[in-house]
C-alpha cells in the first residue's frame, strides 16, 4: 500500500515536470515580444513627445491590437523608406507607419486589412508669395516629399515622368518633418511638399502652412508583417475587428483627429 503511493506520487512529479519542460518550450516558440517599427515624423499618426517618447494614432491602436493579443511591445524609430527591408530583415515585426496599401509593396509584405483612408495634398508657406491653382502650376517651384512614400511617387509618375516638372526641381527628404521646416524657410528651399491629407492638416493647424491642391489617389493605411507571417497578420486582423466594434476607436479619432 505505501510502495503504491509512492510509486503514484513519482509518476505524478513526473507527469509535472515534463509538462512542465513541454510548457516552456511552446513559449519560446510563441515570441511574446513584438518590435513595431515606426517613422515618426508623421503626426496625429505617429510622432515624438518633447521628451522623445513616440505616440500617435497609429502607435495607440497597434499597442492597444498587440496587447490585447498577448503580445508585449517596443517601438522603434526607423527612416520610413527602411521600413520594409527593417520587416523583410527580421529588425522589426510589424510596420505601423500610415503606409498605404498598395500592389508594389504587397510583393513585399503582408498587410492588415485597411485602418484609415486618405489621399494626397499640397502643402505651401503662409504668405511665402507661393501661387498654386493647379497641378501644372507645380512646375513654377522646387516639390518635396518623403522618400518612399506615395507622395514621392506621385510626384514622380505624375509630374517629372511626364515632363511636367524638372527633375532637379524634385527634392525627397528622409523625413516629412524636415521637408515641412523647409517649406516654413521659404520657397528658395522647396516651395511645395506633396503630403497625405490628415497630415497636411495638422502641419496646417500651426499656423504656417496651408493646403491649396487637394489630389484624389483613394489611399487605405494598413500594418504591415512580414511575408507569410499569417499568425500575426491574423491576430491583428482580429485585434482590430474588435477594436473597431469598441468605444475606443472613437475616443482614439478624437484624441488626435479632433482640432
Ligand atoms: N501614406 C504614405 C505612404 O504610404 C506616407 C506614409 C508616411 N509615413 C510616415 N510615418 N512618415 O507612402
Amino acid at each position: 500500500m505505501e510502495n503504491k503511493k509512492k510509486i503514484f506520487s513519482i509518476i505524478l512529479v513526473l507527469a509535472m515536470v515534463i509538462g512542465t519542460v513541454a510548457l516552456s518550450g511552446c513559449t519560446q516558440e510563441t515570441k511574446n515580444k513584438i518590435i513595431v517599427g515606426t517613422s515618426a515624423d508623421f503626426a496625429p499618426f505617429e510622432y515624438k513627445l518633447a521628451n522623445q517618447t513616440i505616440v500617435g494614432f497609429d502607435i495607440d491602436l497597434i499597442k492597444k491590437v498587440l496587447t490585447d493579443q498577448g503580445y508585449t511591445v517596443e517601438v522603434q524609430d526607423i527612416q520610413f523608406d527602411s521600413l520594409i527591408p527593417a520587416l523583410q530583415q527580421g529588425k522589426i515585426d510589424v510596420i505601423a507607419a500610415a503606409m498605404t496599401i498598395d500592389d508594389e509593396r504587397k510583393q513585399q509584405v503582408d498587410f492588415s486589412i485597411p485602418y484609415y483612408d486618405s489621399n494626397q495634398t499640397v502643402l505651401v508657406k503662409v504668405g511665402g508669395g507661393v501661387n498654386i491653382t493647379t497641378i501644372e502650376d507645380l512646375k513654377n517651384y522646387t516639390v518635396g516629399a518623403q522618400t518612399g512614400t506615395t507622395g514621392w511617387d506621385w510626384v514622380n509618375d505624375t509630374l517629372v515622368a511626364t515632363g511636367k516638372l524638372n527633375k532637379d526641381k524634385f527634392r525627397g527628404y528622409d523625413l516629412y518633418t524636415d521637408a515641412v521646416a523647409d517649406l516654413i524657410i521659404g520657397p528658395s528651399r522647396v516651395g511645395a511638399v506633396v503630403i497625405d491629407t490628415p497630415v497636411a492638416q495638422a502641419f496646417a493647424n500651426k499656423g504656417n502652412v496651408k493646403i491649396v491642391l487637394n489630389i484624389t489617389t483613394n489611399e487605405s493605411y494598413g500594418f504591415a508583417v512580414k511575408k507569410g507571417d499569417t499568425v500575426l497578420v491574423n491576430k491583428i486582423n482580429a485585434g482590430l475587428t474588435a477594436v473597431a466594434a469598441t468605444t475606443y476607436w472613437e475616443e482614439l479619432i478624437e484624441k488626435y483627429f479632433a482640432t
